[in-house]
């Protein structure tokens, strides 16, 4: 007769089955609710929890241009008191986080709400961590342990960065030059309200910078190192939207149709790499929007196909369901021929919503390509590329949207 296992074998086969990779966690935000026009019902939805004053971390131009306007009076029909802190123009940085930290205490509200683009929304969901009393810098070393703060929304306002559903911030330090990439549980929202109107205005370049941004998310976590059924599931079916409706939502701002599949394809995409994570090109993109002052979007766009090309002799397959997912006819393709057309495809998107595919005039010295190449293999979007990456892999990368630096 076979004896029972014992506990030391039990612990020892579950973490070979983790090992293998045959265990994965899914978070996402508790609860989603998305729906033209759902934005009015912010205020109804914080009452329900209890929520007495809400603190807003927003984009400027989101309240100059009225998209808060219906929010804001549902949360005065709800009795819910509002304090809004405008975020500045561009990317987030750690002084801005921690003046809106400090504005947020001296509110003494008991909730923070991100209202606008992935700057407003990545500055709340820092805020919340710092309201944990860790620092941005240590928190991802603390992944397993469970950091107390207030209560979370996001309402994004544009169709890109997928904010609302991760457990990801991008925070750029006190230098100006370098971006703190966190990620741990305590980050991700309480609540994403997904309201797709609030992006109809959004002009057709900001609106293709955008959704970039949300097919590389799906492109990087499909073929990511810590993919599983259920983000790849996710990342293809967002593949797909943005292929097909980024080119309409970015000529046609006031397609109603094709801004909701954005919409979706931006949190299906931010679903999935919350997960499974990203991969180089957003590792990449991280040093080039830091040092040239780039928008997000448009550094990955710039690097996404070079990143593709790199990554697909270890993908082939995976990138032959891109390629399909982006309604590329793979009938009598070979393999790898069918992972190429992916590429291929991509770099057509990027040329057909506007976007720059190199930077002429950009000469980056030795010592320059040398340290964006050691920040991007340390950034923590590295860890998940499927295609282990030298330091002269990056240089060479990098060379390839640098015309001058060749
Ligand atoms: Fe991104």
């Amino acid at each position: 007769m076979n004896q029972a296992p014992s506990a030391a074998d039990i612990v020892a086969g579950a973490v070979e089955q983790a090992r293998m990779g045959q265990w994965y966690e899914f978070r996402t935000a508790p609860q989603f609710i998305v729906g033209d026009g759902v934005s009015a019902r912010l205020g109804e939805i914080l009452a329900g929890r209890g929520v007495g004053h809400a603190f807003f971390a927003a984009d400027p131009a989101v309240v100059s241009l009225g998209l808060m306007d219906t929010a804001l009076r549902s949360l005065r029909l709800s009795g819910v008191a509002a304090t809004i802190f405008e975020c500045l123009p561009g990317e987030p940085t750690i002084q801005m986080v921690e003046e809106a930290s400090a504005s947020f205490k001296a509110a003494g509200a008991g909730f923070i709400v991100g209202f606008g683009g992935g700057s407003a929304l990545d500055t709340a969901k820092a805020m919340a961590a710092l309201a944990s009393g860790v620092r941005l810098e240590e928190i991802g070393a603390l992944a397993g342990r469970h950091l107390p703060r207030p209560g979370l929304a996001a309402v994004p306002t544009t169709a890109g960065t997928g904010s609302e559903v991760t457990a990801f911030t991008v925070i750029t330090d006190a230098s100006g030059r370098h971006k703190i990439a966190a990620r741990h549980p305590c980050i991700m929202p309480d609540l994403a309200l997904v309201d797709p109107r609030l992006t109809h205005g959004l002009p057709p370049r900001m609106t293709a910078i955008t959704g970039l941004d949300a097919l590389t998310h799906a492109i990087e976590a499909y073929v990511s190192k810590e993919a599983c059924t259920i983000t790849q599931a996710l990342a293809h079916r967002a593949v797909m939207l943005a292929f097909r409706n980024l080119p309409i939502a970015a000529g046609s701002g006031d397609d109603g149709q094709a801004r909701y599949a954005m919409a979706i394809a931006s949190c299906m995409a931010g679903m999935a790499f919350s997960t499974a994570g990203l991969g180089l090109c957003h590792a990449m993109a991280h040093q080039l929007g830091a040092r040239y002052h780039l928008p997000h979007g448009a550094a990955n766009a710039l690097m996404l196909p070079h990143v593709m090309e790199f990554n697909l002799m270890v993908k082939p397959a995976e990138f032959g369901e891109i390629a399909r997912a982006m309604g590329v006819s793979l009938s009598g393709l070979s393999e790898r021929e069918a992972a190429e057309a992916s590429v291929a495809a991509c770099r057509r998107l990027i040329r057909d919503v506007g976007l720059e595919t190199d930077l002429p005039g950009k000469r980056e010295t030795e010592a320059g390509l040398l340290a964006m190449a050691d920040e991007a293999l340390t950034d923590i979007c590295a860890a998940t590329n499927p295609r282990a990456a030298s330091r002269e892999d990056v240089i060479r990368l990098y060379r390839a949207v640098l015309p001058e630096s060749r």
